[in-house]
């Protein structure tokens, strides 16, 4: 085994000690079959976060500047321009979705022209199953399948399907002949090293991935009884990455373009993938992007840290867009006209409280680091609906106008701590 690195040594900013070589960036591109994500960046799925609005909200979070007053976010951004290339769906079960009626479904799968490319990610214990769902996600247009091997949760490895199958490479091998043969779509896999140290299977189930024609393979490098404590152990990525020649991506820690480069470096990878970051610093993938262009262009790597408008500009963009969500879906309910007035009535009540609640949880994330955050959070979490938390919002950053700009946009351990209480991790 390779060298351990720790967050001790990841101490980029001190280039005396602990130089980066000039050349450590952040691909430009990378291939899955036949999909080139460009740059080499993935938004990592997760559950309760990365739905349509959360996705589309990152590949438009260069749009969200002081000197931009568009809040469009359905114009075409390219990848290159937002620095996310590839963006993936929560987690979806393959048993809830082959069971699943054609309209409810939908509600699953929805996804807008400006996210390809785009995967969808499966979970489930049962060859079939998988294979048929992933034959829906392909009808669906999805670019990619993906196979999650690294949900931690007791709900779900009870049915033996996320980590929980990291312990029967047998039932991961029927599984992944059952997916390659029933789509023609690339399909990767997302998986963690092992179920706990004294059973790592990484560098092994990465070589039967790329045995059964899996196109990509994505390694957080935890083990599922680690959970998210301690810190991800980056060398094993590097083995993945020494075992196989299907393109790997990292995972685990990144928090700064600094440490994306970093992972690179050290790891060999082809593409960083990011989770816990991204709602905590829209910006991060675009942090990258500038930060390999500048040390590509100058051998030093620098990026733009937001101000207090650009973060106003993004939580009042991210916010209308989930109020503009729920006023798309009522009209595609209206249009469906299957629902009796009555439980229409329940279903925008549950989507309004949904959306509400959206709000309140990147509240949380958002408003670190803006002055007098504490505040806006408080009336956040006051308000009724959707309309009256962007109220609380623009009167807070039009009376905070003169407040100086926090540079610091870096998680702290709270907002990780949120992040791992979601539906995702029991
Ligand atoms: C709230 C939350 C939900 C998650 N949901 C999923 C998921 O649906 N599928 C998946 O493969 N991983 C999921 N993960 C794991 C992340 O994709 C990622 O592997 C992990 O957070 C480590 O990356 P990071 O250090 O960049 O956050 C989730 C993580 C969190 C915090």
């Amino acid at each position: 085994m390779k060298k351990r690195y720790t967050l001790e040594q990841k101490k980029w900013d001190s280039p005396i000690e602990h130089a980066m070589p000039a050349q450590a960036r952040v691909p430009a591109s990378f291939n899955i079959g036949n999909v080139t994500i460009a740059p080499a960046t993935v938004l990592a799925p997760m559950a309760g976060v990365t739905d349509t609005v959360f996705r589309r909200f990152i590949k438009n979070a260069s749009q969200f500047s002081a000197s931009s007053s568009t809040t469009d976010v359905e114009a075409t951004q390219t990848n290159q321009q937002s620095g996310c290339g590839l963006i993936m769906t929560e987690f979806t079960s393959a048993d809830g979705l082959s069971r699943m009626r054609e309209t409810k479904r939908k509600r699953y799968l929805t996804y807008y022209d400006d996210e390809h490319p785009i995967a969808a990610q499966l979970f489930g214990s049962n060859p079939e199953t998988l294979a048929d769902s992933a034959r829906i996600i392909q009808d669906a247009g999805f670019d990619i399948v993906d196979l999650n091997l690294g949900c931690p949760a007791k709900r779900v490895v009870a049915c033996n399907g996320g980590s929980g199958l990291l312990k029967d490479l047998p039932q991961i091998e029927r599984i992944f002949k059952a997916i390659r043969a029933a789509v023609t779509i690339p399909f990767t896999v997302k998986f963690r090293m092992g179920w706990n140290d004294a059973h790592i299977v990484c560098v092994e189930l990465a070589k039967l991935a790329e045995d059964n024609g899996l196109n990509a393979c994505a390694l957080h490098a935890r083990t599922r009884e680690d959970g998210y404590t301690g810190q991800a152990r980056w060398e094993y990525i590097a083995a993945v990455k020494d075992a196989v020649r299907i393109p790997v991506i990292g995972n685990g820690d990144i928090r700064t373009p600094e440490d994306a480069a970093a992972m690179v470096e050290k790891t060999g990878c082809d593409a960083v993938m990011i989770g816990r970051t991204a709602p905590a610093n829209p910006w991060i993938f675009r942090q990258i992007a500038q930060y390999t262009a500048s040390k590509e262009a100058t051998g030093i790597g620098t990026y733009d840290h937001p101000t207090n408008d650009d973060r106003y500009s993004m939580i009042r963009t991210y916010f209308q867009m989930l109020v503009d969500e729920i006023a798309i879906e009522e009209a595609a309910e209206a249009a469906r006209a299957e629902a009796i007035i009555a439980q229409g009535q329940i279903a925008r009540e549950k989507r309004n409280r949904d959306a509400v609640g959206k709000m309140k949880q990147f509240a949380a994330w958002f408003t670190h680091g803006v002055p007098g955050g504490g505040g806006l959070r408080k009336q956040i979490f006051e308000a009724k609906n959707g309309n009256a938390v962007i109220a609380a919002v623009e009167h807070f950053f039009e009376s905070h106008q003169n407040l100086p700009d926090e540079a610091d946009t870096a998680p702290v351990q709270s907002d990780t701590a949120l992040l791992t209480e979601a539906a995702y991790c029991d």
